[in-house]
């Protein structure tokens, strides 16, 4: 799952988590774009700062944000070193699987720093792929697809993120790999799976793609214990003698 702040990370490192991802989706969830794109490097290494604070024991990966590695190699290794220098997690995760991306991928692991891919619905190129819809849908772009994963594994990205991509052709690129696949709208092929921990504990109950299951209902709940909280106030019941210091 991803996290983005302190108390939610130390939730998922309780509860044994194999790998925590600080998405660049913070950019809509925590800050409220309606994209990943505004989201800037400080902001990822702000949060996963926070993260790593959180879990310290478990392995986490960065997402590094639009622009932070799409103008050239050299940029690409700046950034990425500054997240693992500046925050002290493991890994990041890139975007895209052409001959640019993977040769950035390349210098990345080449440098020593573990990186995951992801593709499919890559979310950083949405106004290039026309929107949030599911990717390898013709024969040209499963093809395309077949052909990047292999490309990134051999450039040495250590796994995969599928985002939105057809069960069956996403659990053929999984088999197909040495190294795990992660899914997110992609079906139960993948190694493993991947969801916005918002989205998955529902605190956004007005986003339900096909693929989210909710595993919990925060938003109800937190919206009930805020109510609840306002009515005492209001009422004059909280706080309470057993809330309140007395003189001696
Ligand atoms: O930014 C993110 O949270 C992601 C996952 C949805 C895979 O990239």
């Amino acid at each position: 799952m991803t996290a983005y702040d302190f108390l939610f990370a130390r939730l998922l490192e309780e509860a044994e988590l194999d790998i925590i991802l600080v998405g660049d989706s913070l950019g809509q969830v925590v800050l409220g774009h309606d994209s990943t794109l505004p989201v800037t490097l400080d902001q990822m290494i702000h949060h996963a700062s926070a993260v790593r604070r959180g879990a310290p024991d478990s392995f986490i990966v960065v997402d590094l944000p639009f622009m932070s590695f799409q103008i050239n190699t050299e940029e690409a290794l700046r950034n990425a070193g500054r997240v693992l220098k500046e925050t002290g997690v493991e890994a990041v995760k890139m975007e895209g699987g052409g001959p640019r991306a993977c040769a950035t991928v390349e210098a990345l692991v080449t440098a020593g720093i573990p990186v995951m891919g992801h593709l499919g619905l890559t979310p950083q190129s949405v106004h290039a792929l026309g929107g949030y819809r599911v990717q390898g849908r013709t024969q040209e772009e499963a093809a395309r697809l077949r052909k990047e994963a292999r490309a990134l594994e051999e450039a040495g990205a250590f796994s995969i993120v599928l985002e939105l991509l057809p069960t069956d052709l996403a659990a053929e690129i999984s088999e197909g790999l040495t190294i795990p696949t992660i899914g997110i709208g992609a079906g139960a092929g993948c190694d493993g799976q991947v969801l916005v921990l918002y989205d998955a504990l529902g605190l956004n109950p007005g986003f339900q793609p096909k693929f989210l299951k909710r595993f919990a209902q925060l938003h109800d709940v937190a919206l009930d214990g805020v109510r609840r909280y306002a009515d005492e106030v209001r009422a004059g019941t909280y706080p309470g003698p057993e809330h309140s210091f007395q003189d001696s």
